[in-house]
């Protein structure tokens, strides 16, 4: 992923007419489009779920640089505006380049992929590569660094898929492919932005000159160091050094070509000498990390194997199916679990959060291979778009469900097959597993795997099911790390999908506390240890449109107080006490980790606490929000988390986990080992600040939730001395927001510290 820069200084060559080539291409560009009804010649629409009007003259208007017309293309839920290439492919161009407008939330990924070899498709990002935000009044451009990609592979197709469910609209303009690199389209001499981080440090974004800045509070001259540290990739800029702290003020910063300024508020106090107690390292986890370079980047020491699909995973043949994903259909998880263990997980110094099938069967060694063929079963609701053959399983007749037959598409699975299938492991393979979990969501089977599991999951059968898998799993692997049930969300924390009577006939008693009391009780009758996690999915209902606006971001910001705050009310559905059972202690409020840890001293004491799905987004406010979390993960001191979904290489969410961690090759991060309590010198809503140690260095995370006002703090403990500085956000404007920058700094003790809006600073002592 790269970040670009500039904006500024783009939008102005655009605005003051200067000759420039068009867009920027130039005679060596292969142009994908550039207006008119259809695609430039050599390229083939291999879109699938899009409606598209070519040649697209509406709002906003297209400024003549772009082209004539544009593509405006509305996607439906995980749709591709899919391109191929049929003269010569792209793999001998540096960049990528298009035009965008849309809505702020704009969700696609790009990927490239050569389609006469399997497995080539490689991910370049996410929109996060566009400079500026996305509007749905004027056009940003959007650069993808091709040169990062593996050589070899005939590069010819290149799909943008729509990473949301629901609908969404766009228009692009002005795509092709160049030989620039990315920095030397956007290399304009000038700096887009500043912005001032930690104690004395200013930013400098873009390529300027930096003898010609200055700096200003009020009628107030301040010094600028002459040393400063250039900054190539992954955004131009250049860090300075002012000459005293930043203190509260007015400043104005001149470069050579204009002014920048921003107001730092009064400073909050606080002190970092509290008692510190261990950090689980087990927060610090994703789902379905893609490769071990992922992992080393961002030291992420837990990668999760579980989902919908690995329910069916069967460890012979790598067959997997899709399940209610996508047409009950069977597909080849390329490797399987081995391929996970051994060219992701161990290669990345991580460890696998491994989730076991648990149903009565597995996905057979063949593909294609759909449960519910229209031909066997009859017309159906819905069918694959690119397989008029395999249905959803609801008949149009009826609108009733199929009941097939499981051998079409699996094989019988037991939990003997678990135990051998553990057993026979290679040991290296075993070891790299640092949790089990108990399948995944079986509570909601009936929907998910329908095809397989068509009985809605009761208390009892739920019980018996989580029990025989523990046993399994036991067996092989006598000191393994248990967790489960591994519950799909809210309503299943408290009730089965057995209905209203299941917990009636079970006293009134929740879901969650009656698995966990009759799982202690079948411990402690047969002295075998069950479990060793409790594990529940969260994805909390934030009661937020997801419009993109400050209002709405602010909603998803606060809402990092469900895991811990019991003064909190859920701001969406969690939060209407009528859904909650009549008994549970304060309704409306999750409290998430306060609460299960009573239930767990309760029912089955000694249990730690997970979650092996937690929920968000991957822009910038789903990168802070995760910041925030992670900080409250390791204050709260909750066990195992791990991320879902994919957490992208190059977003914000990413910078997340790599603003805390480091990367491999830092010396370890303070915040792999002990949390400082600190004083709470902070309102939830608006900011979030952590400190760790590793008994020698101390660090911290302070978190912005303001879109556009600084925040500062002053900072008694942190010792005077060099440190690291590592930062992601929207400092101003011209930086990507997943873009990951560094830079080492030396405060001088009893600190100032200022976080520039909507961005996370991380200080760690060297
Ligand atoms: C491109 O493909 C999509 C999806 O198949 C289709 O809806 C659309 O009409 C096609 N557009 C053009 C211009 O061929
Ligand atoms: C900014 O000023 C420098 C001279 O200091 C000049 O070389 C450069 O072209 C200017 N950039 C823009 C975008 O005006
Ligand atoms: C729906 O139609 C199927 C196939 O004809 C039949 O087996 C099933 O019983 C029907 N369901 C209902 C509720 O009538
Ligand atoms: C399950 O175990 C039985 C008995 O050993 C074996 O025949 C079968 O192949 C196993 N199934 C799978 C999917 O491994
Ligand atoms: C209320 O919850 C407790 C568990 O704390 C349970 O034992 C009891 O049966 C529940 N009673 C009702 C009426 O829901
Ligand atoms: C700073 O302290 C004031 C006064 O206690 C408080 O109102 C404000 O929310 C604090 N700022 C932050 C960012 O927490
Ligand atoms: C910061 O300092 C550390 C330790 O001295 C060093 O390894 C690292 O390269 C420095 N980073 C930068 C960005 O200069």
């Amino acid at each position: 992923m790269v970040a670009a820069t500039a904006l500024v200084s783009l939008l102005s060559l655009v605005a003051a007419g200067v000759a420039s080539p068009v867009g920027r291409r130039d005679a060596t560009s292969k142009v994908v489009y550039n207006g008119g009804a259809s695609l430039a010649s050599g390229w083939e629409n291999w879109s699938w779920s899009v409606d598209y009007t070519f040649g697209y003259t509406g709002s906003p208007a297209l400024p003549a640089t772009l082209g004539s017309s544009a593509i405006q293309a509305t996607t439906s839920a995980w749709a591709g505006i899919s391109f191929k290439n049929s003269d010569g492919g792209f793999a001998s161009y540096k960049t990528f380049v298009f035009w965008i407008s849309g809505k702020s939330t704009s969700a696609f990924g790009l990927s490239i992929e050569d389609v006469s070899t399997a497995g080539s498709s490689v991910s370049l990002g996410t929109l996060s590569s566009c400079v500026g935000a996305i509007s749905e009044t004027s056009y940003i451009p959007c650069y993808f660094d091709l040169t990062k990609v593996a050589a070899g592979p005939a590069y010819n197709r290149l799909t943008l898929q729509a990473q949301s469910p629901d609908p969404q609209s766009v228009v692009l303009a002005n795509l092709y492919f160049t030989t620039q690199t990315v920095a030397e389209i956007v290399d304009t001499h000038s700096f887009s932005a500043a912005a001032a981080f930690g104690s004395n440090t200013l930013l400098m974004i873009g390529t300027g000159d930096p003898t010609k800045v200055k700096v200003s509070r009020g009628s107030t001259s301040i010094g600028v160091e002459s040393r400063y540290q250039k900054q190539e990739t992954p955004v131009a800029g250049v860090y300075l050094r002012i000459a005293t702290s930043w203190i509260a003020g007015s400043y104005t910063i001149t470069h050579a070509n204009g002014t920048f300024s921003f107001d730092i508020p009064a400073f909050n106090a606080t002190t970092v000498n509290g008692p510190s107690y261990p950090i689980d390292r087990r927060i610090f986890g994703v789902n379905f990390p893609p490769d071990a370079k992922y992992l080393q980047d961002a030291n992420i020491p837990l990668g999760r194997w579980g989902g919908n699909l690995m329910t069916s995973y069967n460890p012979s043949t790598y067959y997997v199916n899709s399940a209610a994903d996508w047409y009950f259909e069977n597909r080849i998880s390329e490797g399987g679990l081995p391929s996970f263990l051994n060219s992701i997980i161990k290669p990345g110094s991580s460890r696998a959060v491994v989730s076991v099938p648990g149903l009565d069967w597995v996905a057979k060694g063949q593909a294609p291979c759909f449960s519910y063929s229209v031909a066997k079963y009859g017309a159906q609701q819905k069918t694959d778009p690119y397989n008029a053959d395999a249905g959803n399983g609801v008949l149009v007749s009826n609108g009733s469900r199929i009941f097939n037959d499981p051998t079409d598409c699996y094989v019988p699975w037991s939990p003997a097959n678990l135990t051998t299938w553990i057993s026979t492991m290679p040991a290296a393979e075993r070891e790299a597993v640092g949790v089990w979990t108990l399948e995944n969501e079986l509570d909601i089977a009936d929907g998910t795997h329908a095809d397989i599991m068509p009985v809605p999951m009761s208390y009892k059968s739920e019980l018996d099911r989580l029990v025989s898998m523990a046993v399994a799993i036991r067996k092989a692997v006598p000191n393994a790390v248990i967790a489960g049930p591994t519950s799909c969300c809210f309503w299943f924390w408290w009730h089965s999908a057995a209905g209203s009577d299941d917990m009636a006939q079970h006293d009134g008693v929740g879901k969650i506390r009656w698995l966990l009391r009759n799982m202690q009780a079948y411990a402690k009758t047969n002295k075998v240890k069950l479990l060793d996690v409790l594990d529940l999915h969260f994805n909390p209902d934030t009661g937020s449109s997801s419009d993109g606006s400050d209002a709405d971001n602010a909603i998803r910001l606060k809402n990092t107080r469900n895991w811990w705050d019991p003064t909190f009310t859920c701001l969406g559905y969690e939060g209407q006490t009528t859904v909650w059972p009549a008994n549970e202690t304060l309704p409306g409020k999750i409290m998430f980790i306060p609460r299960f840890r009573k239930l767990i001293a309760e029912e089955y004491p000694g249990l730690s606490l997970g979650a092996t799905e937690w929920y968000g987004g991957q822009d910038l406010v789903g990168g802070l929000q995760a910041a925030d979390t992670l900080g409250i993960f390791a204050r709260e001191q909750m066990n195992v988390a791990t991320r879902w979904y994919g957490v992208d290489y190059g977003t914000p969410t990413y910078a997340a986990y790599w603003l805390l961690l480091g990367s491999k090759g830092n010396t370890a991060s303070p915040f792999l080992s002990k949390y400082i309590n600190v004083p709470r010198c902070f309102n939830p809503d608006l900011a979030g600040v952590y400190f760790a140690t590793d008994s020698k260095r101390k660090a911290g995370v302070f978190i912005n939730k303001d879109p556009s006002k600084y925040q500062s703090w002053k900072v008694a403990g942190l010792p005077a001395g060099k440190y690291t500085l590592r930062h992601f956000g929207r400092p101003n404007t011209g930086l990507a927001e997943g873009a990951r920058m560094t830079v080492n700094v030396t405060l001088d003790g009893g600190s100032n510290i200022v976080v520039p809006p909507y961005s996370a600073v991380y200080l760690a002592q060297i």
